[in-house]
């Protein structure tokens, strides 16, 4: 990947840089009363899935010059380098391979000498088997009693995408089996999920890329004793627990038989795993074939974003259009709106993604970025949504791009609740883009008989501005396939957008010096160690010694 791309000092941006000073002024009602055929000119589509960036403050001048800021930028380079394996997360010398787990076609993928394709297929195919003893009632329990109840255990990546994709496809959701997840090292979250559980009839899934996070060694050994303190004998455990790791050799020493070992590799990102044995929740869940199905869009996705030009490339053309607001409008935050409850989780998954992935400040080169690099991800599903944080969007003094997404068609079609939900996504996105002008607020108010001096009190609050940009995600129905498609979309998307602020996008260091810290403060609280840190955090301790 080239290392002396810096954004601003490509041709392109310069060219951008006057371009928004003519379009910012815009308003996007303008945009759409100059161009009939705005909306068919700004759709992208793949199979089903529509995006409409027409309620976007761009023109085709806009999206042509961000295009040409990406070839400059050697982008469709850096795409074929992750494809074919070469090691692009250059800090920790690593491939970045996520596409090879969804990767159906009779191709070999070399990595280090090995054909990396047949080693994932051996994985999968370990995956079914356990999968179809599960279901089918032949994995028993201890005491012989089916499985009903399965537990995640783990944080970040191996938590937030499988249950994430748990709670989306939960229409498809296996009966007679419940999953949960436990993250938190907080005792809460283990104490609330075991409560209800009987071990006899629970089975854990510990998943852990290092199989050495703090939080998720502390919440298997919980269930680990919780287990044993019923079933006694250390025999049982591997009828309970199974792991999903690249440390095997952690995995035995914690006491997890090896054969109830589920891998994967380092060249597998844990915000991007998963499509690997992480998975494995996904596919007790929903049995394997729909996991299968899930691998099968996000393939779809990979080929659409190899294969497609730049400018009919979904995931580039919403990378670019957030450099965009970030750099040219100084947008700081964006925001995730799913007009869809299992979708809920959304916004929550691509925090980690995008925020893990593109929040660094160090460029390729080792300096200082002098531009603004990853906005704050957040959303919420809707319509609470509009309830709760929709003002701010409308009537703030901030810019907030959103992405609205929704099925066309519902899983569960009661009375007229669709129609309700999709009402308030199209209406949003208009009431966003179009606003309300003074003289329509006035001629509203003026059918209402109020005195004149109430009228024009009343008149600027009732304004919009309008001009407010959104981005449309639409499809047929949240299936497996659908769901990979648009995962896939979201973290092709990131790549790009890392390519063009040339930060390395597959490692984050910035979440080490907290761990280390805590390191070093948890013997002061478990045992006599004095603290001394700043008079802050030593105040803190102190406080929280006194108190216990
Ligand atoms: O938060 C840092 C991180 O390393 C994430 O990138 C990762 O998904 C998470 O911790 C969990 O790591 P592991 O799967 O190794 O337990």
């Amino acid at each position: 990947m080239q290392k002396n791309n810096s954004p601003i000092e490509a041709k392109a941006w310069q060219k951008l840089e006057e371009h928004y000073h003519e379009l910012a002024p815009k308003h996007l009602r303008e945009l759409f009363a100059q161009d009939p055929q705005r909306f068919e000119k700004f759709s992208l589509h793949l199979e089903d899935m529509l995006v409409d960036l027409s309620k976007n403050r761009v023109t085709e001048e806009t999206m042509q010059l961000l295009t040409d800021l990406a070839e400059e930028l050697a982008l469709p380079a850096a795409i074929e380098e992750m494809f074919r394996g070469e090691p692009i997360n250059a800090t920790e010398g690593r491939a970045v391979l996520h596409t090879a787990l969804r990767n159906f076609t009779d191709e070999s993928l070399e990595v280090a000498g090995e054909n990396i394709l047949e080693e994932v297929r051996s994985v999968q195919q370990q995956m079914k088997v356990f999968c179809e003893k599960l279901h089918s009632g032949a994995w028993l329990g201890y005491t012989g009693k089916p499985i009903s109840h399965i537990v995640n255990i783990g944080i970040g990546g191996s938590d937030l995408g499988p249950q994430m994709v748990c709670e989306a496809l939960k229409s498809y959701q296996k009966e007679d089996l419940r999953i949960s997840f436990v993250s938190n090292v907080d005792g809460t979250d283990a104490a609330e999920t075991l409560r209800h559980l009987d071990p006899e009839t629970t089975l854990f899934i510990i998943a852990s890329k290092t199989f050495t996070t703090k939080e998720t060694i502390t919440n298997a050994k919980t269930a680990r004793e919780w287990f044993l303190k019923k079933a006694a004998d250390k025999e049982h455990i591997k009828k309970h627990f199974v792991a999903l790791s690249t440390n095997v050799e952690a995995v035995v020493e914690f006491g997890i038989a090896q054969e109830n070992t589920f891998r994967f590799w380092d060249w597998v990102g844990g915000r991007f795993s998963l499509w690997s044995a992480i998975g494995l929740s996904i596919a007790c869940a929903v049995g394997y074939d729909k996991f299968e199905e899930l691998l099968k869009g996000a393939e779809a996705m990979d080929k659409h974003f190899r294969e497609a030009p730049l400018r009919q490339n979904i995931p580039v053309q919403l990378a670019l259009l957030s450099i965009w607001y970030t750099n040219f409008f100084g947008c700081q935050t964006h925001a995730v709106l799913p007009y869809d409850q299992y979708l809920r989780l959304l916004p929550d998954y691509l925090q980690q993604l995008m925020m893990e992935s593109n929040g660094k400040s160090t460029d390729r080169n080792g300096k200082r970025v002098d531009y603004q690099t990853q906005p704050v991800i957040w959303g919420a599903a809707g319509t609470n949504s509009q309830h709760s944080f929709f003002q701010l969007i409308h009537q703030g003094t901030v810019l907030i791009p959103s992405d609205f997404i929704a099925p066309a068609q519902s899983h569960n079609p009661l009375g007229q609740h669709h129609a309700l939900l999709l009402s308030n996504f199209f209406a949003q996105t208009e009431a966003l883009m179009k606003g309300k002008t003074e003289a329509e607020v006035r001629e509203e108010l003026r059918s209402k008989n109020l005195g004149s001096e109430e009228l024009e009190q009343l008149v600027p609050h009732k304004v919009f501005e309008g001009n407010k940009p959104s981005t449309s995600i639409m499809f047929k129905h949240l299936t497996p396939y659908t769901l990979g498609k648009l995962v896939a979309m979201y973290e092709h998307k990131t790549f790009v957008q890392g390519v063009i602020w040339n930060v390395y996008s597959f490692d984050q260091w910035g979440v080490e010096l907290g761990k280390q810290l805590a390191g070093a403060i948890e013997p002061e609280l478990l045992g006599d160690a004095k603290a001394t840190h700043d008079s802050s955090t030593t105040g803190l301790i102190n406080y929280y010694k006194n108190n216990r």
